[in-house]
């Protein structure tokens, strides 16, 4: 057995988070932790925790309070609290938890290891700053702690959001609209590909405002995009999460030229209704949305749209729920994440007069419902289809291996494909979460 300390992770929230948790493994990796699956072994738990709804805050109390136990069995375990509850509540969390070591923010997890430092003197450690050096380049530069990683990966370009929609925390959670250098970008990608990656997902509060750095002024994430499509063995690129107010012409463009970048994108609307969008703050209309929609699926039209969508925003009426109906309903979503309001502390729409809560439940399942409708009817027509598919992993089943497609549906095919193939599929059955394939060579 292996004599190295043990860490147990906890991601909440965000693809952004997913990719936060992977770098503090790794920066507590260089210090001598481990990476284990059950908190009970552990010698260090760490919540990298959400901020963006009321329910996922409250879950890192509540998680903590299940700790209790083993931290009075084991004594000397650490318990850290990472991510953006931290950052918004971090002395709070100190102050209600006196059992939490460690509190540290989106923003300086690369001085974890001499935070662990302080909490093995037995001292408090908490870091909230927004500190002025990159992160990035004070984290162990190898990515990945296994010699041959997952097939796809995340790849943070672009941190924190100047937009301030009224109901939302991450301008504050996470700071200033922040993008890296492209250079930085690309070695990490290449390093990534080294390791066996073969889709890259590149990640962003608002991804598409990206404007690092580039060896000839700064560059847009087309051109980043561009870029990483020149790197060999790289077969695949995504990006998560757009603006609309952000689709510029040469991101669009791309979208029907660059054959890496695939047929899939998140972009979130909120409302369908224009007084509600003003009040959100959100600078942009129904209709401008719609024409976006339409000159991307211009450029690519087969392209699978996703969204989030908020409803019982405060004083979103009847007539404002179904304006939002029925853009659903003119889109036709592949994809869509939708949640009933929940009030933040310190934004802007904290201040107005709430839907009364029964009203909101039900303005959300019937929005749920035409979604779903929506996502089964494209899911169904990909039957017959032949599509692209990156295995990923073994299947419940004997002989069964699980990709997504192109489309990022998951799909089951019985096949001896290894995990990192990329093969052709002919989409034989639709379910309720996932397709059934067969290889077509
Ligand atoms: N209440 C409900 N949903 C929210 N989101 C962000 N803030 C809130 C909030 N206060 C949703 C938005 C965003 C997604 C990540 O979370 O739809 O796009
Ligand atoms: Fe939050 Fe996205 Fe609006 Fe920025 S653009 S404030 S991250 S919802």
């Amino acid at each position: 057995m292996s004599d190295k300390k043990k860490l147990f992770i906890r991601t909440y929230g965000c693809q952004m988070n997913v990719y936060d948790s992977e770098r503090m493994a790794e920066a507590l990796g260089a210090d001598g932790y481990e990476q284990t699956d059950t908190p009970d072994d552990a010698d260090m738990i760490l919540l990298n925790t959400c901020h963006i709804r009321e329910k996922a805050a409250e879950k890192v109390y509540s998680e903590l309070g299940r700790f209790k136990g083993l931290k009075a069995e084991k004594p000397d375990l650490k318990i850290g609290v990472a991510g953006c509850v931290a950052q918004a509540e971090g002395e709070e969390i100190m102050r209600r938890q006196p059992m939490v070591d460690l509190v540290v923010g989106p923003q300086t997890y690369h001085r974890l290891p001499s935070m662990m430092e302080q909490v093995a003197k037995g001292e408090k450690a908490l870091d909230t700053d927004f500190p002025e050096e990159d992160k990035f380049e004070h984290l162990p530069k190898l990515r990945g702690t296994k010699a041959k990683r997952n097939p796809t990966a995340f790849l943070t370009v672009q941190e924190g959001c100047d937009k301030f929609c009224a109901f939302c925390v991450v301008p504050y959670t996470r700071g200033a609209e922040v993008s890296r250098p492209a250079e930085r970008i690309l070695r990490e990608a290449r390093d990534l590909v080294e390791r066996g990656v073969r889709e890259i997902t590149l990640l962003g509060q608002n991804v598409n405002a990206y404007h690092g750095a580039g060896p000839d002024g700064d560059w847009s994430l087309a051109k980043l995009i561009w870029a990483l499509d020149g790197i060999d063995g790289l077969e695949r690129i995504r990006f998560t999460t757009s603006h609309p107010n952000d689709m510029t012409d040469d991101l669009i463009e791309a979208h029907g030229t660059c054959a890496k970048l695939m047929p899939y994108l998140h972009l979130p609307v909120q409302s369908g209704s224009d007084k509600i969008l003003k009040r959100m703050n959100r600078s942009h209309t129904a209709e401008s949305y719609l024409r976006l929609i339409e000159r991307i699926r211009e450029a690519r039209p087969d392209i699978l749209i996703s969204g989030d969508f908020i409803v019982g925003f405060p004083e979103e009426d009847d007539q404002d729920f179904e304006d939002t109906m029925s853009l659903i309903r003119e889109v036709n979503y592949g994809q869509a994440f939708s949640f009933k309001y929940s009030t933040r502390p310190g934004t802007p729409a904290a201040e107005r007069a709430l839907v009364d809560d029964a009203v909101a439940t039900e303005r959300l399942y019937r929005l749920q419902a035409l979604i779903t409708e929506q996502q089964r009817a494209i899911q169904n027509s990909m039957v017959g289809q032949e599509v692209g598919i990156l295995f990923e992993k073994k299947g419940r089943l004997e002989g069964q291996m699980v990709g997504k497609s192109d489309h990022l549906h998951a799909v089951h095919v019985q096949c001896d494909a290894a995990v990192g193939d990329l093969r052709r599929v002919r989409i034989t059955d639709s379910g309720p979460n996932s397709l059934a394939g067969e290889l077509i060579d």
